[in-house]
């Protein structure tokens, strides 16, 4: 049997959820602060955390989502980062992320999007890893900017939140500006592969 895929880094691994993540998830993102920019949240039940992990198998083997857990070493999970929107065609997902409010500031989100970053361009073989942050959201902004993602513009009414029609910033990082940003400093060790369809080009050299 092929390992689960495993993402390590220094302090954090990257690794599939499982059942035993919802009352650790639910903790974290029943806080209001953490769930703010998004269109779900906060959990109000562990019901929430435990249906979504449920869907996550289906999810990885349709391309749809391809979302881990941020495991510290010393914290356990503090939060949730992963692929979505993956255009095979044009070798090109979307990197999204959440943490528990005591991990904002620590370095775990920079060390997650390593992790990501790595898996996107050495594993998946993608040319391009693009961000969204709600354009108000001062602090995801900061933080995908300086990882070395660059802001590209801002797509009008791009998406629902409850009777909302809201604006975003993208961002994206090319495997091209991969080399020169600090992501691409942090030692990675990718265990086990991500099922067939997140697998659309040859895995990446790593400069
Ligand atoms: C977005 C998130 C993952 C970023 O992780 P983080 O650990 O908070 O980010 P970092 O500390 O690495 O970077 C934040 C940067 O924003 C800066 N910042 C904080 N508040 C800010 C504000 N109001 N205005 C401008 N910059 C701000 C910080 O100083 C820091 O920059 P610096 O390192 O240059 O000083 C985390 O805050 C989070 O989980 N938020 C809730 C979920 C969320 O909004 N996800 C993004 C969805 S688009």
């Amino acid at each position: 049997m092929m390992p689960a895929m495993e993402l390590r880094g220094p302090q954090i691994t990257l690794r599939l959820p499982d059942p035993g993540d919802a009352s650790a998830l639910f903790a974290l993102a029943r806080d209001p602060e953490v769930t703010r920019w998004f269109s779900w949240g906060p959990y109000a039940s562990v019901e929430e955390p435990q249906r979504w992990i449920a869907e996550q198998e289906a999810k990885r083997e349709a391309g749809e989502q391809l979302d881990f857990v941020i495991h510290h070493r010393e914290h356990g999970p503090v939060g949730i980062t992963g692929l979505a929107e993956l255009s095979r065609r044009d070798r090109r997902a979307m990197v999204g992320t959440w943490l528990g409010r005591d991990q904002w500031g620590t370095g775990a989100n920079a060390e997650s999007k390593a992790l990501v970053a790595h898996l996107a361009f050495a594993v998946c073989g993608l040319e391009r890893l693009g961000a969204y942050s709600n354009p108000d959201n001062a602090r995801s902004t900061r933080a995908l900017e300086r990882v070395g993602f660059t802001h590209e513009g801002t797509l009008r009414g791009w998406h629902r939140h409850g009777a909302l029609q809201l604006d975003v910033h993208v961002f994206g990082l090319l495997r091209t500006d991969w080399p020169a940003s600090p992501l691409h400093d942090v030692p990675v060790t990718a265990i086990g592969t991500p099922p067939a369809p997140w697998l659309p080009g040859e895995p990446a050299p790593t400069f």
